[in-house]
Protein backbone atom coordinates (compact mmCIF):
# COMPACT_ATOMS: atom_id res chain seq x y z
CA UNK A 1 0.00 0.00 0.00
CA UNK A 2 2.84 2.19 -0.10
CA UNK A 3 1.55 3.28 -3.72
CA UNK A 4 -1.22 5.29 -1.99
CA UNK A 5 1.24 7.90 -0.86
CA UNK A 6 1.25 10.13 -3.18
CA UNK A 7 4.42 12.18 -3.89
CA UNK A 8 2.20 15.08 -5.47
CA UNK A 9 1.06 18.31 -3.70
CA UNK A 10 0.07 21.14 -5.05
CA UNK A 11 -1.03 24.19 -3.23
CA UNK A 12 -3.40 26.21 -5.22
CA UNK A 13 -3.95 29.89 -3.81
CA UNK A 14 -6.45 31.31 -5.80
CA UNK A 15 -7.14 34.90 -5.01
CA UNK A 16 -10.87 36.15 -6.99
CA UNK A 17 -10.03 39.85 -5.83
CA UNK A 18 -10.90 42.76 -7.79
CA UNK A 19 -8.09 43.61 -10.02
CA UNK A 20 -5.42 41.96 -12.47
CA UNK A 21 -4.41 38.83 -10.86
CA UNK A 22 -0.83 37.33 -11.83
CA UNK A 23 0.55 33.73 -11.74
CA UNK A 24 3.82 32.95 -10.09
CA UNK A 25 5.23 29.69 -9.75
CA UNK A 26 8.01 28.13 -7.34
CA UNK A 27 8.95 25.07 -6.90
CA UNK A 28 10.38 23.86 -4.09
CA UNK A 29 13.16 21.12 -3.51
CA UNK A 30 10.71 18.23 -3.29
CA UNK A 31 9.79 19.25 -6.84
CA UNK A 32 6.34 19.92 -5.58
CA UNK A 33 5.22 23.21 -7.49
CA UNK A 34 3.32 26.63 -5.76
CA UNK A 35 0.62 28.41 -7.60
CA UNK A 36 0.38 32.05 -6.25
CA UNK A 37 -2.23 34.22 -7.80
CA UNK A 38 -1.09 37.83 -6.76
CA UNK A 39 -3.06 41.25 -7.91
CA UNK A 40 -1.87 44.26 -8.40
CA UNK A 41 -3.03 47.35 -7.36
CA UNK A 42 -5.31 48.78 -10.09
CA UNK A 43 -2.74 51.81 -10.76
CA UNK A 44 -2.35 53.48 -14.27
CA UNK A 45 0.50 52.70 -15.74
CA UNK A 46 2.94 55.95 -17.00
CA UNK A 47 3.87 56.41 -20.31
CA UNK A 48 6.34 53.71 -21.75
CA UNK A 49 8.53 53.12 -24.70
CA UNK A 50 8.24 50.54 -27.27
CA UNK A 51 11.11 48.55 -25.38
CA UNK A 52 9.04 48.27 -22.12
CA UNK A 53 6.28 46.23 -23.97
CA UNK A 54 8.59 44.18 -25.57
CA UNK A 55 9.81 43.45 -22.35
CA UNK A 56 6.34 42.84 -21.22
CA UNK A 57 5.85 40.43 -23.80
CA UNK A 58 9.02 38.46 -23.45
CA UNK A 59 7.49 38.08 -19.53
CA UNK A 60 4.50 37.08 -20.75
CA UNK A 61 6.35 34.70 -22.86
CA UNK A 62 8.22 33.04 -20.27
CA UNK A 63 5.27 32.87 -17.29
CA UNK A 64 3.71 31.47 -20.47
CA UNK A 65 6.35 28.68 -20.83
CA UNK A 66 6.69 28.28 -17.50
CA UNK A 67 2.72 27.06 -17.34
CA UNK A 68 2.77 25.18 -20.60
CA UNK A 69 5.45 23.17 -19.05
CA UNK A 70 3.64 22.79 -15.35
CA UNK A 71 0.45 21.57 -17.68
CA UNK A 72 2.91 19.07 -19.10
CA UNK A 73 4.13 17.70 -15.87
CA UNK A 74 0.79 17.69 -15.11
CA UNK A 75 -0.50 15.63 -16.93
CA UNK A 76 1.90 13.27 -16.40
CA UNK A 77 0.95 13.47 -12.94
CA UNK A 78 -2.39 12.31 -13.76
CA UNK A 79 -1.95 9.54 -16.03
CA UNK A 80 0.24 8.43 -13.37
CA UNK A 81 -2.53 8.78 -10.67
CA UNK A 82 -5.00 7.39 -12.69
CA UNK A 83 -2.66 4.57 -13.39
CA UNK A 84 -2.49 3.90 -9.44
CA UNK A 85 -6.58 3.94 -9.28
CA UNK A 86 -6.70 1.40 -11.72
CA UNK A 87 -4.43 -0.50 -9.99
CA UNK A 88 -6.55 -0.53 -6.94
CA UNK A 89 -9.57 -0.91 -8.38
CA UNK A 90 -8.06 -4.25 -10.38
CA UNK A 91 -6.21 -4.66 -6.96
CA UNK A 92 -9.63 -4.46 -5.68
CA UNK A 93 -11.63 -7.05 -7.69
CA UNK A 94 -8.51 -9.35 -7.06
CA UNK A 95 -8.40 -9.00 -3.41
CA UNK A 96 -12.24 -10.40 -2.98
CA UNK A 97 -10.97 -13.72 -4.76
CA UNK A 98 -7.64 -14.17 -3.19
CA UNK A 99 -6.65 -14.71 0.11
CA UNK A 100 -4.53 -11.30 0.37
CA UNK A 101 -3.79 -10.24 4.08
CA UNK A 102 -5.12 -6.69 3.10
CA UNK A 103 -8.21 -6.29 4.74
CA UNK A 104 -10.91 -5.41 2.37
CA UNK A 105 -12.24 -2.43 3.72
CA UNK A 106 -9.09 -0.74 4.16
CA UNK A 107 -8.74 -0.77 0.76
CA UNK A 108 -11.73 0.07 -0.04
CA UNK A 109 -11.41 3.72 2.14
CA UNK A 110 -7.55 4.11 0.40
CA UNK A 111 -9.52 3.69 -3.00
CA UNK A 112 -12.32 6.34 -2.12
CA UNK A 113 -9.94 8.95 -0.78
CA UNK A 114 -7.85 7.87 -4.36
CA UNK A 115 -10.96 8.88 -6.14
CA UNK A 116 -11.45 12.34 -4.09
CA UNK A 117 -7.32 12.75 -5.15
CA UNK A 118 -7.99 12.60 -8.51
CA UNK A 119 -10.83 14.52 -8.34
CA UNK A 120 -9.03 17.17 -6.72
CA UNK A 121 -6.62 16.95 -9.67
CA UNK A 122 -8.89 17.27 -12.01
CA UNK A 123 -10.61 20.80 -10.91
CA UNK A 124 -6.79 21.84 -10.18
CA UNK A 125 -5.84 20.99 -13.75
CA UNK A 126 -8.59 22.62 -15.14
CA UNK A 127 -8.36 25.73 -13.44
CA UNK A 128 -4.87 25.62 -14.95
CA UNK A 129 -5.75 25.45 -18.05
CA UNK A 130 -8.09 28.43 -18.18
CA UNK A 131 -5.16 30.25 -16.83
CA UNK A 132 -3.43 29.13 -19.20
CA UNK A 133 -5.43 30.23 -22.09
CA UNK A 134 -6.25 33.55 -20.22
CA UNK A 135 -2.35 33.92 -20.18
CA UNK A 136 -2.66 33.15 -24.01
CA UNK A 137 -4.98 35.99 -25.12
CA UNK A 138 -3.20 38.67 -23.00
CA UNK A 139 -0.12 37.51 -25.11
CA UNK A 140 -1.80 38.28 -28.44
CA UNK A 141 -3.04 41.18 -27.02
CA UNK A 142 0.47 42.86 -26.55
CA UNK A 143 1.46 41.94 -29.55
CA UNK A 144 -1.25 43.15 -31.22
CA UNK A 145 -0.22 46.34 -29.58
CA UNK A 146 3.12 46.34 -30.52
CA UNK A 147 1.96 45.91 -34.23
CA UNK A 148 0.08 48.65 -33.90
CA UNK A 149 2.90 50.71 -32.18
CA UNK A 150 5.53 49.67 -35.22
CA UNK A 151 2.99 50.64 -37.53
CA UNK A 152 2.58 53.84 -35.60
CA UNK A 153 6.33 54.74 -35.10
CA UNK A 154 7.07 53.98 -39.51
CA UNK A 155 3.92 56.21 -40.46
CA UNK A 156 4.61 59.28 -37.58
CA UNK A 157 8.43 59.13 -39.38
CA UNK A 158 6.87 59.28 -43.10
CA UNK A 159 3.93 62.03 -42.03
CA UNK A 160 3.02 63.87 -44.83
CA UNK A 161 1.02 67.23 -44.80
CA UNK A 162 -3.20 67.57 -45.48
CA UNK A 163 -3.36 68.78 -48.52
CA UNK A 164 -6.37 71.53 -48.61
CA UNK A 165 -8.59 72.57 -50.76
CA UNK A 166 -10.15 75.41 -49.21
CA UNK A 167 -13.58 76.33 -50.21
CA UNK A 168 -15.83 78.46 -48.39
CA UNK A 169 -19.63 79.05 -48.23
CA UNK A 170 -20.71 82.77 -48.29
CA UNK A 171 -23.30 82.14 -45.65
CA UNK A 172 -25.19 84.00 -43.18
CA UNK A 173 -24.16 84.38 -39.61
CA UNK A 174 -26.55 82.65 -37.05
CA UNK A 175 -26.33 82.02 -33.73
CA UNK A 176 -26.26 78.79 -32.49
CA UNK A 177 -28.40 76.44 -30.42
CA UNK A 178 -28.25 73.90 -28.47
CA UNK A 179 -30.19 70.90 -29.61
CA UNK A 180 -32.33 68.17 -27.65
CA UNK A 181 -29.05 67.69 -24.97
CA UNK A 182 -30.14 64.33 -23.75
CA UNK A 183 -30.66 63.24 -19.81
CA UNK A 184 -28.02 61.45 -19.46
CA UNK A 185 -27.19 62.43 -16.14
CA UNK A 186 -24.03 63.83 -14.59
CA UNK A 187 -21.79 61.14 -12.99
CA UNK A 188 -18.57 62.09 -11.94
CA UNK A 189 -15.55 60.42 -13.33
CA UNK A 190 -13.39 58.62 -13.79
CA UNK A 191 -15.38 55.59 -12.49
CA UNK A 192 -13.66 52.40 -11.99
CA UNK A 193 -15.87 49.74 -11.79
CA UNK A 194 -15.91 45.98 -11.33
CA UNK A 195 -18.24 43.85 -13.27
CA UNK A 196 -20.27 40.91 -12.51
CA UNK A 197 -22.24 39.18 -14.82
CA UNK A 198 -24.38 36.08 -15.23
CA UNK A 199 -22.79 32.48 -15.64
CA UNK A 200 -21.46 31.34 -18.99
CA UNK A 201 -20.72 34.82 -20.66
CA UNK A 202 -17.32 35.46 -21.02
CA UNK A 203 -15.63 37.56 -18.38
CA UNK A 204 -15.67 40.92 -18.89
CA UNK A 205 -13.16 41.17 -15.40
CA UNK A 206 -9.69 41.55 -15.87
CA UNK A 207 -8.07 38.29 -16.99
CA UNK A 208 -4.12 38.08 -17.14
CA UNK A 209 -3.97 42.01 -16.24
CA UNK A 210 -1.40 44.22 -17.59
CA UNK A 211 -1.95 46.90 -15.43
CA UNK A 212 1.34 46.09 -13.26
CA UNK A 213 3.32 45.91 -16.58
CA UNK A 214 2.47 49.53 -16.63
CA UNK A 215 2.25 49.37 -20.42
CA UNK A 216 0.89 52.58 -22.84
CA UNK A 217 1.31 52.91 -25.82
CA UNK A 218 4.03 56.03 -27.36
CA UNK A 219 2.80 59.11 -27.49
CA UNK A 220 2.80 61.75 -30.45
CA UNK A 221 2.30 64.78 -30.68
CA UNK A 222 3.35 64.88 -34.38
CA UNK A 223 -0.36 64.66 -35.22
CA UNK A 224 -1.09 67.63 -33.35
CA UNK A 225 -1.50 70.81 -36.26
CA UNK A 226 -0.03 73.40 -34.72
CA UNK A 227 -2.11 76.14 -34.16
CA UNK A 228 -0.67 78.79 -36.60
CA UNK A 229 -2.12 76.43 -39.35
CA UNK A 230 -5.30 76.83 -37.64
CA UNK A 231 -7.67 79.01 -39.40
CA UNK A 232 -9.79 81.84 -37.00
CA UNK A 233 -12.87 81.09 -36.02
CA UNK A 234 -14.97 80.07 -39.01
CA UNK A 235 -18.10 81.91 -39.57
CA UNK A 236 -21.25 79.61 -38.00
CA UNK A 237 -22.97 78.97 -41.23
CA UNK A 238 -26.08 77.63 -42.92
CA UNK A 239 -26.55 76.77 -46.23
CA UNK A 240 -29.96 77.52 -46.99
CA UNK A 241 -30.40 74.94 -49.93
CA UNK A 242 -30.53 72.06 -47.77
CA UNK A 243 -33.96 70.20 -46.74
CA UNK A 244 -33.24 68.41 -43.78
CA UNK A 245 -36.61 69.30 -42.17
CA UNK A 246 -37.40 67.58 -38.97
CA UNK A 247 -33.95 66.19 -37.92
CA UNK A 248 -33.25 69.18 -36.34
CA UNK A 249 -29.97 69.26 -38.32
CA UNK A 250 -27.67 71.79 -38.96
CA UNK A 251 -23.52 73.25 -38.73
CA UNK A 252 -21.62 71.78 -36.04
CA UNK A 253 -20.24 74.43 -34.43
CA UNK A 254 -19.55 73.89 -30.88
CA UNK A 255 -18.61 70.88 -28.42
CA UNK A 256 -18.56 70.91 -25.18
CA UNK A 257 -16.18 69.49 -22.59
CA UNK A 258 -16.78 65.54 -22.35
CA UNK A 259 -18.30 63.75 -19.28
CA UNK A 260 -16.76 60.53 -18.14
CA UNK A 261 -18.91 57.63 -17.82
CA UNK A 262 -17.03 54.49 -16.98
CA UNK A 263 -13.06 53.44 -17.20
CA UNK A 264 -12.24 50.35 -18.66
CA UNK A 265 -10.48 48.00 -16.43
CA UNK A 266 -7.64 46.21 -18.28
CA UNK A 267 -5.96 46.72 -21.17
CA UNK A 268 -8.21 45.23 -23.34
CA UNK A 269 -10.03 48.55 -22.84
CA UNK A 270 -7.31 50.70 -23.49
CA UNK A 271 -9.10 51.37 -26.89
CA UNK A 272 -13.04 50.69 -27.52
CA UNK A 273 -16.14 51.77 -29.11
CA UNK A 274 -19.54 52.59 -26.75
CA UNK A 275 -22.45 53.87 -28.22
CA UNK A 276 -26.77 53.66 -28.37
CA UNK A 277 -28.13 53.39 -30.93
CA UNK A 278 -29.98 55.94 -32.55
CA UNK A 279 -33.12 53.88 -33.63
CA UNK A 280 -33.41 50.88 -31.67
CA UNK A 281 -35.34 48.16 -32.24
CA UNK A 282 -37.48 46.27 -29.84
CA UNK A 283 -36.49 44.21 -27.27
CA UNK A 284 -33.50 46.80 -27.21
CA UNK A 285 -34.58 51.09 -26.52
CA UNK A 286 -32.67 54.52 -26.62
CA UNK A 287 -31.40 53.31 -23.36
CA UNK A 288 -29.39 50.44 -24.44
CA UNK A 289 -25.37 50.94 -24.27
CA UNK A 290 -23.23 48.84 -26.42
CA UNK A 291 -19.59 48.47 -25.89
CA UNK A 292 -16.96 46.54 -27.16
CA UNK A 293 -13.39 46.53 -25.96
CA UNK A 294 -11.06 46.53 -29.14
CA UNK A 295 -7.94 46.07 -28.05
CA UNK A 296 -6.48 42.19 -29.10
CA UNK A 297 -6.26 39.62 -32.05
CA UNK A 298 -9.42 38.51 -31.94
CA UNK A 299 -11.67 40.88 -31.00
CA UNK A 300 -15.89 39.08 -30.37
CA UNK A 301 -17.26 40.17 -27.47
CA UNK A 302 -20.03 42.61 -27.14
CA UNK A 303 -21.26 43.74 -23.94
CA UNK A 304 -25.04 44.65 -23.36
CA UNK A 305 -26.25 47.38 -20.84
CA UNK A 306 -29.73 47.97 -19.86
CA UNK A 307 -28.77 51.78 -19.40
CA UNK A 308 -25.98 53.71 -18.51
CA UNK A 309 -26.29 53.39 -15.13
CA UNK A 310 -25.83 49.64 -15.31
CA UNK A 311 -22.49 50.24 -17.89
CA UNK A 312 -21.53 52.75 -14.60
CA UNK A 313 -21.58 49.60 -12.46
CA UNK A 314 -20.69 47.45 -14.64
CA UNK A 315 -23.33 45.16 -14.73
CA UNK A 316 -23.36 43.54 -18.30
CA UNK A 317 -26.81 42.43 -19.52
CA UNK A 318 -25.55 40.12 -22.00
CA UNK A 319 -22.73 39.20 -23.85
CA UNK A 320 -22.61 38.67 -27.47
CA UNK A 321 -19.86 36.79 -29.30
CA UNK A 322 -19.88 37.87 -32.88
CA UNK A 323 -18.98 35.34 -35.36
CA UNK A 324 -15.99 36.80 -36.72
CA UNK A 325 -13.83 38.74 -35.35
CA UNK A 326 -13.75 42.24 -35.99
CA UNK A 327 -10.68 44.96 -36.64
CA UNK A 328 -10.51 48.15 -34.81
CA UNK A 329 -13.33 49.99 -33.62
CA UNK A 330 -15.27 51.48 -36.14
CA UNK A 331 -18.36 49.55 -35.38
CA UNK A 332 -21.60 51.08 -35.06
CA UNK A 333 -25.41 49.97 -33.61
CA UNK A 334 -28.05 51.01 -36.11
CA UNK A 335 -31.57 49.54 -35.81
CA UNK A 336 -30.92 46.76 -33.95
CA UNK A 337 -28.03 45.66 -35.68
CA UNK A 338 -23.96 46.25 -35.16
CA UNK A 339 -22.10 46.89 -38.31
CA UNK A 340 -18.12 46.80 -38.29
CA UNK A 341 -15.53 45.70 -40.43
CA UNK A 342 -14.26 42.22 -40.34
CA UNK A 343 -10.36 41.73 -39.20
CA UNK A 344 -8.00 42.30 -41.70
CA UNK A 345 -10.26 42.38 -44.81
CA UNK A 346 -12.22 45.46 -46.61
CA UNK A 347 -15.50 43.55 -45.52
CA UNK A 348 -18.35 45.07 -44.02
CA UNK A 349 -20.67 42.85 -41.67
CA UNK A 350 -23.73 43.44 -40.52
CA UNK A 351 -24.61 41.46 -37.53
CA UNK A 352 -28.43 41.29 -35.81
CA UNK A 353 -28.82 41.16 -32.22
CA UNK A 354 -31.97 39.65 -32.07
CA UNK A 355 -31.50 36.38 -34.25
CA UNK A 356 -27.61 36.83 -32.81
CA UNK A 357 -26.73 35.81 -36.45
CA UNK A 358 -24.33 37.75 -39.28
CA UNK A 359 -27.40 38.88 -41.30
CA UNK A 360 -24.98 40.21 -44.38
CA UNK A 361 -21.33 40.38 -45.51
CA UNK A 362 -20.31 42.71 -48.10
CA UNK A 363 -16.61 43.75 -49.59
CA UNK A 364 -16.70 47.63 -49.84
CA UNK A 365 -14.34 47.88 -53.33
CA UNK A 366 -11.46 49.19 -53.13
CA UNK A 367 -10.86 50.10 -49.60
CA UNK A 368 -7.47 50.21 -47.69
CA UNK A 369 -7.58 47.90 -44.62
CA UNK A 370 -5.76 46.64 -41.89
CA UNK A 371 -3.04 49.44 -41.34
CA UNK A 372 -2.79 51.09 -44.74
CA UNK A 373 -5.24 54.28 -44.69
CA UNK A 374 -5.41 54.38 -40.76
CA UNK A 375 -6.19 57.25 -38.68
CA UNK A 376 -3.07 59.25 -37.34
CA UNK A 377 -3.65 57.22 -34.10
CA UNK A 378 -3.07 53.47 -35.95
CA UNK A 379 -4.77 51.01 -34.67
CA UNK A 380 -6.16 49.77 -38.45
CA UNK A 381 -8.63 52.07 -38.05
CA UNK A 382 -8.77 52.39 -42.09
CA UNK A 383 -12.60 51.48 -42.52
CA UNK A 384 -14.71 53.56 -40.01
CA UNK A 385 -18.35 53.64 -39.83
CA UNK A 386 -21.08 56.45 -38.85
CA UNK A 387 -23.81 57.13 -38.34
CA UNK A 388 -26.36 61.01 -38.42
CA UNK A 389 -29.41 61.83 -39.42
CA UNK A 390 -29.00 60.39 -42.75
CA UNK A 391 -28.25 56.74 -42.23
CA UNK A 392 -25.47 54.88 -42.62
CA UNK A 393 -22.17 55.82 -43.47
CA UNK A 394 -18.64 54.72 -44.19
CA UNK A 395 -15.12 56.65 -43.81
CA UNK A 396 -12.45 55.01 -45.45
CA UNK A 397 -9.69 55.88 -48.17
CA UNK A 398 -8.63 54.14 -51.48
CA UNK A 399 -5.36 53.64 -54.05
CA UNK A 400 -7.24 55.57 -56.42
CA UNK A 401 -7.65 58.55 -53.45
CA UNK A 402 -4.35 58.16 -52.90
CA UNK A 403 -5.28 58.13 -48.86
CA UNK A 404 -7.62 60.81 -49.14
CA UNK A 405 -10.75 60.09 -47.45
CA UNK A 406 -13.64 58.58 -49.31
CA UNK A 407 -17.16 58.51 -47.83
CA UNK A 408 -19.59 56.41 -49.05
CA UNK A 409 -23.23 56.01 -47.65
CA UNK A 410 -24.72 52.49 -47.71
CA UNK A 411 -27.79 51.15 -47.38
CA UNK A 412 -28.25 49.51 -44.49
CA UNK A 413 -30.15 46.65 -45.48
CA UNK A 414 -27.83 45.63 -48.32
CA UNK A 415 -24.39 47.38 -47.39
CA UNK A 416 -24.04 48.35 -51.04
CA UNK A 417 -22.63 51.61 -51.74
CA UNK A 418 -25.32 54.17 -52.40
CA UNK A 419 -23.17 56.86 -53.47
CA UNK A 420 -19.85 58.12 -52.56
CA UNK A 421 -18.10 61.83 -52.23
CA UNK A 422 -14.03 62.24 -52.54
CA UNK A 423 -12.53 64.73 -49.97
CA UNK A 424 -9.02 65.98 -50.03
CA UNK A 425 -8.52 65.07 -46.27
CA UNK A 426 -5.54 62.77 -45.86
CA UNK A 427 -7.02 60.23 -43.90
CA UNK A 428 -3.54 59.90 -42.04
CA UNK A 429 -3.52 63.10 -40.99
CA UNK A 430 -6.82 63.40 -38.80
CA UNK A 431 -7.49 61.22 -35.78
CA UNK A 432 -10.67 60.58 -36.57
CA UNK A 433 -13.97 61.34 -38.86
CA UNK A 434 -17.69 61.17 -38.18
CA UNK A 435 -21.01 62.42 -39.27
CA UNK A 436 -23.21 65.17 -38.81
CA UNK A 437 -26.03 65.72 -40.72
CA UNK A 438 -24.41 64.67 -43.96
CA UNK A 439 -21.20 66.50 -43.09
CA UNK A 440 -17.93 64.64 -42.22
CA UNK A 441 -16.29 66.40 -38.95
CA UNK A 442 -12.44 65.26 -38.54
CA UNK A 443 -11.07 65.60 -35.27
CA UNK A 444 -6.79 67.38 -35.78
CA UNK A 445 -5.07 65.53 -32.96
CA UNK A 446 -6.14 62.41 -30.68
CA UNK A 447 -3.26 63.17 -28.34
CA UNK A 448 -3.71 66.87 -27.22
CA UNK A 449 -6.10 67.76 -24.21
CA UNK A 450 -7.05 70.76 -26.18
CA UNK A 451 -7.43 70.29 -30.06
CA UNK A 452 -9.98 70.95 -32.80
CA UNK A 453 -11.78 69.64 -35.28
CA UNK A 454 -10.39 70.84 -38.47
CA UNK A 455 -12.48 69.88 -41.50
CA UNK A 456 -15.99 69.69 -42.44
CA UNK A 457 -16.88 67.61 -46.12
CA UNK A 458 -20.72 68.74 -46.48
CA UNK A 459 -21.80 65.65 -48.92
CA UNK A 460 -25.07 67.64 -50.06
CA UNK A 461 -22.95 70.26 -51.63
CA UNK A 462 -19.98 68.34 -52.27
CA UNK A 463 -17.99 71.63 -50.51
CA UNK A 464 -14.85 70.99 -48.04
CA UNK A 465 -13.36 73.88 -45.35
CA UNK A 466 -11.30 74.08 -42.69
CA UNK A 467 -13.03 74.59 -39.49
CA UNK A 468 -11.64 75.24 -36.06
CA UNK A 469 -14.13 74.33 -33.53
CA UNK A 470 -12.28 73.08 -30.73
CA UNK A 471 -12.29 69.57 -29.22
CA UNK A 472 -11.20 67.93 -26.37
CA UNK A 473 -9.06 64.49 -25.67
CA UNK A 474 -8.97 64.90 -21.61
CA UNK A 475 -6.85 61.37 -21.50
CA UNK A 476 -4.58 61.87 -24.46
CA UNK A 477 -5.49 58.94 -25.93
CA UNK A 478 -8.89 59.73 -28.12
CA UNK A 479 -9.49 56.71 -30.26
CA UNK A 480 -13.07 56.44 -30.99
CA UNK A 481 -15.01 59.67 -32.31
CA UNK A 482 -18.53 59.29 -33.32
CA UNK A 483 -21.98 60.78 -33.57
CA UNK A 484 -25.54 60.10 -32.10
CA UNK A 485 -28.07 61.95 -34.35
CA UNK A 486 -30.72 60.92 -31.62
CA UNK A 487 -29.01 62.24 -28.50
CA UNK A 488 -27.11 64.56 -30.38
CA UNK A 489 -23.83 63.50 -28.77
CA UNK A 490 -20.46 62.86 -30.12
CA UNK A 491 -19.34 59.29 -28.27
CA UNK A 492 -15.96 59.27 -27.17
CA UNK A 493 -13.25 56.49 -25.94
CA UNK A 494 -10.25 58.20 -24.49
CA UNK A 495 -7.27 56.35 -23.30
CA UNK A 496 -9.67 53.54 -21.46
CA UNK A 497 -11.93 56.67 -20.64
CA UNK A 498 -15.89 56.29 -22.22
CA UNK A 499 -16.65 59.58 -22.54
CA UNK A 500 -19.25 61.64 -24.14
CA UNK A 501 -19.60 65.21 -25.44
CA UNK A 502 -23.13 67.54 -25.87
CA UNK A 503 -22.48 69.56 -28.80
CA UNK A 504 -24.41 72.43 -30.80
CA UNK A 505 -25.98 72.87 -34.17
CA UNK A 506 -26.26 75.42 -36.02
CA UNK A 507 -29.74 76.99 -36.40
CA UNK A 508 -31.31 76.41 -39.72
C1 LIG B 1 -13.20 59.70 -56.76
O1 LIG B 1 -11.89 59.61 -57.26
C2 LIG B 1 -11.63 58.43 -57.99
C3 LIG B 1 -10.17 58.41 -58.35
O2 LIG B 1 -9.78 59.62 -58.93
C4 LIG B 1 -12.55 58.35 -59.20
O3 LIG B 1 -12.35 57.14 -59.90
C5 LIG B 1 -13.99 58.40 -58.72
O4 LIG B 1 -14.88 58.43 -59.82
C6 LIG B 1 -14.20 59.63 -57.87
N1 LIG B 1 -15.54 59.57 -57.30
C7 LIG B 1 -16.35 60.60 -57.25
C8 LIG B 1 -17.68 60.36 -56.66
O5 LIG B 1 -16.02 61.70 -57.66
Amino acid sequence: MGLLTLPILISLMLCVVQGSPQLRRTSDRQGQCTYTFTVPSPKEGTCTEPEEAMTAIRELQHEDSAVKQDMDALKIRLSLLEKVVNRLLGGEAAGQESSSSHSFTDSKVEVQRLKLEKDEWENQRSSLEMAYSDLLKEKSSLEEEKERLTERLERVQQRQCPQVAETSRNRDQSTSQRLAPSATGSHAGPVRTSSVQGKGGPSELTRWGTDGVGYQELKSELTALPASRMLPETHSTTGGSENIGSTGCGELTWVGEPTTYRKADNIAGKYGVWMKDPEPVSPFTLDTIWRINTVGADIRQVFEYENLDQLVKGYPNKVYVVPRSMESNGAVVYRGSLYYVRRKAKILVKYDFKTETLAIQKELADAGFHGKYSYSWGGYTDIDLAVDEMGLWVIYSTENAKGSIVISQLDPNTLEVKQSWNTTIRKQSVANAFMVCGTLYTVGSYSSPTTTLNFAFDTQTGVQKQISVPFQNPYGYASMVDYNPTEKKIYGWDNYNMVAYDVRLSKM
